[in-house]
């Protein structure tokens, strides 16, 4: 089977990745680089807790079983690349804004108190009334991941056209071609996982949404805080991994096309509220700030499966697209295989 993947983002190689060794043939097309979109611009947090507050049923069952094949999945890639992804299940810790929040957060797991907030991240302002304890949430090195499975997608002996936008997707009678600006791609099937830009094609109802990010570097010998932290509208993700050390303060949300420029007025809120969590942040120096786009649906749901014809579609993972990569590559890979069908939540066909 011949399968042509649009969009090298970590959905499109890890699903070209488990395809490879199901025994398809693979190649993936992208616009740009290789894991240069969301991949890149993420912050790599696993929320399983911190991001599911509102979700339904299905988001929930699908993010904790893509939480659980996490550690496997990122052991199996970097003994493949021989490459560390900075995998850490180091928990995080979601702050409450009063006694209030903090009493109601009980229903939902272990909460620690201020003083019990403050053991775990001696950092913290003295006024922190304490949070909801997520032992098993997780991070990686989003960009460190973007690279190994880049070299695990090659190695499996796939093919990666970079600077190939797909220009149009041709449909005739339940077959489809994808044509971009060099020629045209046949294959038995098509699968777009191209981020913020799927909605370009094949009519598929997904938006991009402007996060933006800064980084910040601490004095010599200050450590970062252990556990991701969530408060006061930001959350703070420790990035200690193949020398880097900082911290990275997001997200703003904007829903702004496909324009990704910065704003100094966001850099300059992302940073202050910051600092009411951990007033030290204010001596950290600013090294970088950065924005992407997330691809959402109208209901704020994944479209995972068959569009039509032999067209799939792998896309719409909004805030959680490192999260959901090792579920959504094995679901995937199954259902282009025909092993399996997709999960009715998350049907592309639901919006008609
Ligand atoms: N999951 C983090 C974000 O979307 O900003």
């Amino acid at each position: 089977m011949k399968v042509v993947i649009i969009g090298a983002g970590v959905a499109g190689l890890a699903i070209g990745w488990r395809l490879l060794q199901a025994g398809a043939a693979v190649t993936i097309l992208d616009r740009g680089q290789p894991a240069q979109g969301a991949t890149w611009a993420a912050a790599g947090m696993l929320a399983v807790t911190a991001e599911l507050e509102e979700a339904g049923e299905a988001e929930s069952a699908f993010a904790l079983h893509s939480n659980t094949l996490w550690p496997g999945f990122a052991a199996e890639i970097e003994q493949v690349s021989g490459v560390g992804i900075g995998f850490v299940r180091g928990g995080a810790l979601l702050l409450a804004g009063n006694a209030g929040e903090l009493e109601a957060m009980r229903s939902r797991g272990t909460v620690l108190d201020g003083a019990g907030a403050r053991a775990l991240v001696p950092m913290l302002a003295d006024d922190v009334a304490g949070g909801l304890w997520a032992a098993d949430e997780a991070r990686v090195d989003n960009r460190a991941l973007g690279e190994v499975l880049t070299i695990a997608f090659l190695k499996a002996g796939g093919i990666l056209i970079p600077q190939e936008a797909v220009v149009t997707i041709e449909e005739r009678g339940g077959t489809a071609c994808v044509m971009t600006p060099y020629g045209r791609h046949y294959a038995d099937a098509f699968v777009i996982a191209a981020g913020a830009w799927s909605g370009l094609l094949a009519n598929i109802p997904i938006t991009p949404v402007k996060g933006e990010i800064i980084a910040l570097m601490p004095p010599a010998n200050q450590p970062l805080p252990g556990p991701v932290i969530w408060g006061n509208g930001v959350y703070l993700v420790p990035r200690d991994h193949e020398g880097e050390k900082r911290l990275l303060v997001g997200a703003t949300m904007r829903e702004a096309g496909f324009d990704t420029s910065l704003s100094p007025q966001e850099r300059e809120r992302l940073r202050a509220a910051a600092q009411c969590l951990i007033p030290s942040l204010k001596h950290w120096t600013l090294s970088d700030h950065w924005a992407g786009l997330r691809p959402k649906s109208p209901d704020g749901l994944p479209l995972l499966g068959l569009l039509r014809g032999n067209i799939f579609v792998a896309g719409g993972q909004f805030r959680n697209g490192i999260l959901l990569a090792p579920a959504i590559a094995q679901l995937m890979a199954d259902i282009v295989l025909g092993k399996t069908k997709t999960i009715p939540a998350f049907d592309p066909r639901r919006f008609g």
